[in-house]
């Protein structure tokens, strides 16, 4: 058992580089294989928060009213794009978001990286600048900074040291990043699955409850989604393509799954900010959200009017027979992304905005033989072999429709 003095002690020590990254390693991967109690959880996020500056935006006025400050955080997923159309709707129905958000993590992908695929966007603000975007825009989407800098450091770590998939350091990292960002009502969208961190059920409902106890402790009134994440959400995993995909439902369009869960997470956001008598559906369907989201892209320095990238180099994978798209594996197609260059081998590293999978037929959906389902890019022509290896075995093609469970399996 780690006492609160050990905890303190190597969180503020790493974090000014006083413990070293091998030892901090061997540290993380003592948590990853033994686990922590509930106390370690709650004083290692407590430590995380100390690391840094704490927002609090409760002063700011927009339109003369305080703001009905409430985000949302994943805990990681494939084609996860919900925060881009997710935070305009909320914006339109007359929240308001401050998001810390990340990077990609493992096989996942991160929202700062999917955004940075816009010409021009910054996620790289400042916090006169996020406190004058919520203001003026509602909205601000921003890498964490100052905000819980154990996370920024250990999260980097993590990323390569095979040690993500642990429930205490997830839900430390989540919950540091957003106890600290300002927000005043918390909903949190716990993955489950196998393109999540956690795959199985028990223990991501145990992540759940550990994040909204955390939360709640905080005075952060915090509620959880449990969300399939066996197959990808929509039709494309990546960074520009999950940004067009995202625009295709603001546009009132887009994959029914990344609607219904972009719905349903900014009902709860909306509840928990106290905000009734909108439908958020309606934002969609009059372009209100996708005003906010122009709004939201222009002051973060983004320009919707130039193309976004798409990697030159494509291959195409096609089917062998005729009948219905089986199921199709989130983390075969996870790495196969990562493969094309849309995550990172190596802590810093840029990744490829224009490198991604988009996905031509869905579980269920009829096939033909010889027809498109999958169409991959990259800038890197030689990162191609290895993607493609990557699908192999992540989807089938067969008589009947696969059998599908709910994509939103709980609420707690
Ligand atoms: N998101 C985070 O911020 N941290 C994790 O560990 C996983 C998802």
């Amino acid at each position: 058992m780690l006492s609160d003095a050990a905890i303190d002690w190597v969180i503020d020590a790493y974090t000014r580089g006083a413990v070293a990254d091998e030892q901090m390693s061997a540290l993380l991967m003592a948590i990853f294989l033994r686990g922590m109690t509930p106390a370690e959880i709650a004083r290692w996020t407590a430590a995380m928060v100390d690391s840094g500056e704490r927002f609090d935006f409760t002063d700011l006025r927009r339109a003369g009213k305080p703001l009905a400050l409430v985000d949302k955080h994943s805990t990681g997923g494939v084609g996860d794009k919900i925060t881009i159309p997710l935070v305009p709707v909320v914006l339109a129905c007359g929240g308001a978001v401050p998001q810390a958000a990340g990077r990609g993590l493992g096989h996942t992908g991160g929202t700062l990286d999917k955004l940075e695929a816009i010409p021009g966007f910054t996620a790289e603000l400042s916090k006169e600048r996020i406190r004058q975007q919520l203001s003026e825009v509602g909205a601000a989407i921003f890498a964490a900074g100052d905000l819980a800098p154990a996370d920024r450091k250990i999260y980097a770590l993590r990323d390569v040291t095979a040690t993500t998939e642990s429930l205490p350091l997830i839900a430390s990292s989540v919950m540091s990043k957003k106890l600290a960002e300002g927000a005043r009502a918390l909903v949190l969208d716990v993955k489950v699955g196998r393109g999540a961190f956690l795959k199985a059920e028990a223990e991501s409902r145990e992540l759940a409850r550990t994040m909204v106890e955390l939360g709640n402790a905080y005075g952060v009134p915090t509620r959880a989604l449990l969300t399939d994440m066996n197959r990808p959400l929509g039709r494309t995993v990546g960074n520009a393509v999950e940004v067009q995909e995202s625009l295709d439902v603001l546009a009132g369009g887009g994959p029914s799954d990344v609607v219904e869960l972009t719905l349903a997470l900014a009902a709860e956001m909306l509840d928990a900010a106290g905000i009734d008598g909108v439908d958020p559906a309606d934002t969609l369907r009059d372009g209100s959200a996708m005003d906010s989201f122009r709004a939201l892209v222009a002051a973060q320095g983004g320009d919707l009017n130039r193309p976004l990238p798409l990697g030159a180099a494509t291959e195409t994978v096609t089917a062998s027979r005729d009948g219905m798209m089986g199921d199709i594996d989130a983390m075969g197609v996870a790495l196969a992304a990562w493969r094309l260059g849309a995550g990172r081998a190596q802590p810093g590293e840029p990744v490829q905005s224009g490198a991604g999978v988009r996905i031509h037929r869905r579980p269920g959906e009829p096939v033909t033989a010889g027809e498109a389902v999958f169409t991959l890019y990259t800038d890197t022509p030689d990162r191609l072999p290895g993607a493609l290896a990557e699908l192999d075995g992540a989807w089938s093609v067969g008589e009947n429709a696969p059998s599908t469970g709910p994509l939103i399996i709980d609420r707690l």
